[in-house]
Order: structure tokens, then sequence, then C-alpha cells
């Protein structure tokens, strides 16, 4: 019988919706556990990211003066490359740990984003790189990508996104 409620109340748990941000515990904990799959091997993670990017839109490389007139190939072996994309795993896993304070997360975003902003980076520039993350988690997460997981992350990005938004119109 304990256990029985053991169960019950753990399901309830799971299911309970956090009002601030949209998402179940049980979405919050998919977001988590996929995003550990990146930050096992932050480098490869990130190369998958900021290569598909520059593949993608290769005008984006000439933003970033520490690497903007590496050939594409020799990317994946330059340190200063390689850093940027620790960065940009560690700080989507800094956003994601900071769920249980949508504020807080909101203001480490806007700290980000603000910079991006008076560098000259767009919000169709950000729009883009959502995309594309949205295109790359299906080989990124492997088999942890479920319909399920799929259906929390896409919760997870709105969020991320639409305060990026926010900060573009202020
Ligand atoms: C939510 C998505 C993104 C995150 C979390 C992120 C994160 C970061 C971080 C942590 C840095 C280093 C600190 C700084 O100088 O701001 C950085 C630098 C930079 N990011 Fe992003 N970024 C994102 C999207 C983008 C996009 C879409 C672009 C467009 C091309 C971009 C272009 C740059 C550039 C040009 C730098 C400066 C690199 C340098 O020092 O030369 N970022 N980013």
């Amino acid at each position: 019988m304990a256990l029985f409620r053991g169960l019950f109340n753990f399901f309830l748990d799971d299911n309970k919706l956090d009002e601030k941000i949209g998402m179940t515990e049980r979405q919050k904990r998919l977001v988590q556990n996929t995003w550990a799959i990146a930050r096992k091997d932050e480098v490869s993670a990130g190369l998958a990211i900021m290569i598909a990017l520059f593949k993608q839109y290769p005008e984006y490389q000439k933003q970033f003066k520490s690497f903007k007139d590496v050939p594409i190939d020799e990317l994946p072996k330059n340190k200063r490359f390689q850093a940027h994309c620790v960065s940009i795993i560690s700080t989507f896993g800094k956003l994601i740990e900071l769920m249980y304070d949508p504020e807080l997360m909101q203001a480490s975003l806007t700290n980000v984003i603000e910079k991006h902003k008076t560098r000259g980076q767009t919000q169709e520039q950000f729009e883009n790189l959502k995309q594309l993350l949205i295109s790359l988690f299906p080989s990124l997460f492997g088999k942890q990508y479920t319909p399920e997981a799929q259906e929390a992350w896409k919760k997870m990005l709105d969020l991320i996104f639409s305060s990026i938004n926010e900060i573009y119109k202020n």
C-alpha cells in the first residue's frame, strides 16, 4: 500500500504543472536529462551546432573576430572556436538549471543577449539558430529524443526564444 501511495504521489508530482513556465516537472526533467548528453562532451555538441550554423549561414562566421577567417574545415581543431562551442553549451545548460527561478533565468539571458544586441547580432539570427537546434536535436540526443522529450523541448525553446524576442523589442 505504501509503495502504491509512493508511486501515486510520484505520478502526481511528475505531472504537476509549473504555472510560471508552463512545463510539468516531468518535462523539466526530460529537458535536463537530454541536455546532460550534450554536456558530457561539450566540445563535440557545440561543434555540431556551430558548424551546422556556419554551413547554413556562412556570413555569420564573419561576425566572430577570433576565427572569422579560419577555413570551415579547420575550425573543429581551432581552440578559440572550441572555446566558443563550449560556452554555448554551458550557457544553455545554465539557463536550463535556472528553470526553478524563471526571473533569474530571464535576467541571466538578458545579460548574454544584450551583449549580442550591442555587438550587432539580429533577432532573425536567433530565430534561425532556434530552427537549426530543432533540426539537430534528433541526432544530438539520439534515442532519448522521444516524442515526449520533443514536446518538452518545444516548450523550453519557446520560453528561451520568446524572452530573446522581448529583449530585442526593448
Ligand atoms: C541563445 C543563443 C546563444 C547563446 C546562449 C550565445 C552565447 C554566447 C556567449 C556565452 C558568448 C561569449 C560572451 C559574449 O561575448 O557575449 C557569445 C559570443 C558571441 N556570439 Fe553568441 N550566443 C547565442 C547566439 C548567437 C547567435 C545567433 C549569433 C549570430 C551569429 C551569435 C554570435 C556571437 C558572436 C559574434 C560572439 C562574439 C564572439 C567573439 O568574441 O568574437 N551568438 N555567445
